[in-house]
Order: C-alpha cells, then structure tokens, then sequence
C-alpha cells in the first residue's frame, strides 16, 4: 500500500479480539474441567503460539476462526510434551505458560524467534525458582547441546516442574507477564501465594481466572491466590484490543478532515491510559456505549481530528499504556510544544527496544526525538517526510510508522510488513476501508 498524506479518514470499524485475553483464555480453558467456547479470538500470530502449545501438552482445541473451543482438563490434566514448544514471536506465551509448567510432574522445553531469544526471562525464573521449579537455559553457541544455569535468563530454556510452595513475590517491575506467571504457579503450590507490583499492570488475569472459579483477591497493587481450586470452562466474548484501537486514535486524531467509530473496544483501567493521554493532549475523543462484557468494562471509541498539544506521560500511567507508547511518540511528533515519555524503560525489552527503534525512525521522517534512559523526549510539529522505515520486525513499530506515513510529505515505505500478523493480521485491510476523500 501507498504510504502518504492525501486521503482524510472516516467510518466505523471493529478492532480485532483482545491480544491479552485471547491468550489467557486459551491457557486457563486448558487446565479448567470441560469446555471453554471463545468468541471473537484473535487470529494473531502470538495467540496462534499458544493454541500450539497447548496442543503439544495434550490438550484439544477446535480452532474455527474468530471462535475457539478449548476442551480443558483440569489443572492436573496436561501431558509432558513430545517436542520443543514454540512461543514464536510471543512473551505473554512463553512467561505465562511457564507458570504452570512450573506446577507440572514432567519437563517441557521452550524456544521462540530472535526476539524471544533476547528477551528477559529471569524476571520469571526467580520467583518460580523461589517456589521450587527449576530452570535450565540453552547455551547460544553449544544449542542444542548442552545447558548452562537459569540466570543465563533468555530461551531456549527447559523448566523442570515440581512440588511448589507459596511464595509473597515483590515483583521488582510492574509486569502482567510476572504477576501472571506466579499467580499460575499459585494454582500447583502448597499454600496461598501472593504478589505485590512496584504499580499496577494489567489485571486480565485476575478478573478471568476468578470466572473460572479461582479463589483470588486483589488489593491495591496485590494479588493473592489460593490452590488447587476446581476450574471450570467458561463462555469468554473477547473485546476489541485497544492496543489496536490505539492505531485508529491517532489515525483519526492526526489526519484532517476525520472521524472514526471504533466500536467493541475494551477499555479496562489498567489499560485504557491512551485515551486518558490523547484526552489531555487535546484530542475529540468520545466514549459511547459503555457496558460490561465478560466482566471487561468496553465502548465504541468516537476519534475526530484535533489540534494537539505535547504532554507528560509518566509514574503509575505507563503500565497502563505500555504497549502504545510507539504510537504515543507518533502522536507527540505531530502535536504543539513537547511530550516527554519518562519511567518506560521497559520498553528496551519489547518485542524490539522501542525506545532506539521509535526515536531512529521519527529523525528519519524529519522529526525531534531524544532518546533517554526511561523514554524519550518529542519536540512535535517539525513537519515529517516519507522515509525508509526499520520495523525490526516489530508489530507495534510497523503500524506506529504506517499512521506516521499516512501524515507525512512523500512516500513512507516499511522494509516489513508481516510483522502486523503477529496481533492485527488484517490492520492493512482495515485502513484501506477507511480511506476517504483526497485531501
Ligand atoms: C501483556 C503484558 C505486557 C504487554 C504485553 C502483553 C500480557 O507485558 O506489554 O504485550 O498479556 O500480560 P509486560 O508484562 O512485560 O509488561
């Protein structure tokens, strides 16, 4: 597709099924008793990870498009896998699948892409090693020969399961991935196990677990779990993923002359923190249609173009919108005044280093950004052009940098584009739906 700035945008579209919750509810349909039938499930690379997963550890799943059929087995009901278990592309996967790895009498293998093998692992491996799993990593150069020791902290690695006890983990980071990983493990464990965050992160797993009948209870930025409860499949509607609504908001923020309706999209408040930040940067963004589904709060999201101003995002805010700070920066680069992104050094262990990969590829396209140490800075308003852009293979910096080229002088071209299969297959698609009036 042409990556320029002359079309104006209008209509209403659906955003694909929630990343986050298509994966849990895979994971927790597997080790619940009976079925667990999942609707508008996204189709993505990542969720697709784990559906194989779980398939190599015994578990039936009827994969019909956007709805998904789990026949689960119980927490005790998974089989010790015959081959190595590709995560692919995705984190939330390989951490979270390793907390009940953890709790399981045999030992599985994990292995992903590049990425994964470069991402950090030890931030799972010392609480579960605390509660009584092992882990052994690959050695890079000797694969798939011999092993070197867990705080190694990257996949290839195999996670030796056990008689686990209960653990009160302070997370040292504010991770869903984490908080996630140890609340599964909670579920194999002796005794309650508990977890504190530095702030809080995204809660999917609370809230969906608790429907599958764990007995969990949350406090501040604490969750406890008790074990061996009897899960029980359930019916999950997925909402749209506002991660991928994210896109739109700027799309429709930033170009002239448009206006969108985003509709289903989910906007829990330890995830919603894009709107509350394109909200303060002076952007026509409505909420209509609030309800509950599956006990997630979701609306349809009314975007009109703007004029915006750069902002601060910062502290308890970042966990909240984490995964749409690429988008975030592309906003700050077409916004009055500057926006400075600050305690997201997270960021650096994304799917690329977020804060490297969004700053090189806004002074490509003629922008102001300053790389730092937790974030960035974005002088906004330096009008951008067209350039080459490097996605490193990353989704998020591919579809940021599509939004960018939509609004920039000349042609903009991705040196990939498959990347965007990984949580919004169809992202191409849907833009070109949109496409208005030469402008
Ligand atoms: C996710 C948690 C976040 C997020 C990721 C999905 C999840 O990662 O960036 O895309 O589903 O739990 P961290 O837990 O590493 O912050």
């Amino acid at each position: 597709m042409e990556i320029t700035n002359k079309f104006s945008f209008h209509g209403e579209l659906s955003v694909p099924g929630d990343k986050s919750i298509s994966h849990r509810g895979i994971m927790f349909g597997a080790i619940s008793h009976g079925l667990t039938e999942i609707t508008n499930f996204l189709q993505g690379a990542d969720c697709l990870s784990t559906i194989s997963c779980f398939q190599k550890l015994g578990i039936t799943i009827e994969n019909q498009g956007s709805t998904v059929l789990v026949h689960g087995k119980g927490l005790h009901g998974l089989s010790a896998p015959s081959q190595i278990l590709n995560v692919g592309n995705s984190g939330t996967t390989a951490r979270l699948i390793s907390g009940i790895l953890a709790g399981q009498t045999f030992e599985s293998t994990l292995d992903g892409d590049a990425s994964i093998r470069r991402r950090p692992m030890k931030r799972i491996f010392t609480p579960l090693l605390q509660m009584g799993a092992d882990f052994q990593c690959w050695g890079k150069d000797s694969f798939p020969v011999s092993f070197v020791p867990a705080d190694t902290g990257c996949a290839p690695f195999t996670v030796h399961g056990g008689h686990l006890n209960g653990l009160h983990y302070q997370s040292p980071v504010a991770s869903a991935q984490v908080k996630s990983a140890v609340l599964l493990a909670g579920l194999y464990a002796e005794n309650e196990t508990t977890v504190t965050e530095p702030m809080l992160s995204r809660n999917h797993t609370e809230l969906m677990l608790a429907g599958f009948g764990a007995e969990l209870c949350t406090y501040g930025n604490t969750a406890s779990i008790k074990p061996e409860p009897r899960l029980e499949g359930q019916k999950i509607h997925v909402p749209g993923d506002i991660s991928s609504a994210a896109y739109f908001i700027a799309l429709g923020l930033i170009t002239p002359h448009s206006e969108l309706l985003i509709q289903n999209v989910g906007i829990n408040p330890t995830r919603n923190g894009i709107l509350q930040v394109a909200l303060s940067m002076g952007g026509n963004v409505t909420l209509v249609n609030q309800r509950t589904v599956s006990g997630e709060p979701v609306a349809d999201i009314l975007v009109k173009s703007s004029a915006l101003h750069g902002v601060t995002v910062e502290g308890e805010l970042i966990p909240t919108l984490i995964d749409e700070i690429p988008v975030i920066a592309v906003l700050a680069a077409f916004a009055e005044g500057t926006t400075i992104i600050r305690d997201a050094q997270e960021l650096k262990v994304k799917e690329s280093d977020r804060i490297a990969v969004v700053t090189e590829n806004l002074k490509a396209m003629g922008g102001s950004a300053t790389p730092t140490e937790d974030g960035m800075v974005i002088e906004g308003c330096h009008p951008l052009h067209g350039a080459r852009i490097h996605t490193y293979q990353d989704h998020r910096i591919a579809m940021s940098f599509t939004i960018a080229g939509l609004n920039a002088k000349g042609e903009t071209t991705l040196d990939d584009t498959n990347c965007v299969t990984i949580s919004y297959p169809s992202f191409f698609e849907d833009i070109l739906s949109l496409k208005d009036k030469e402008i």
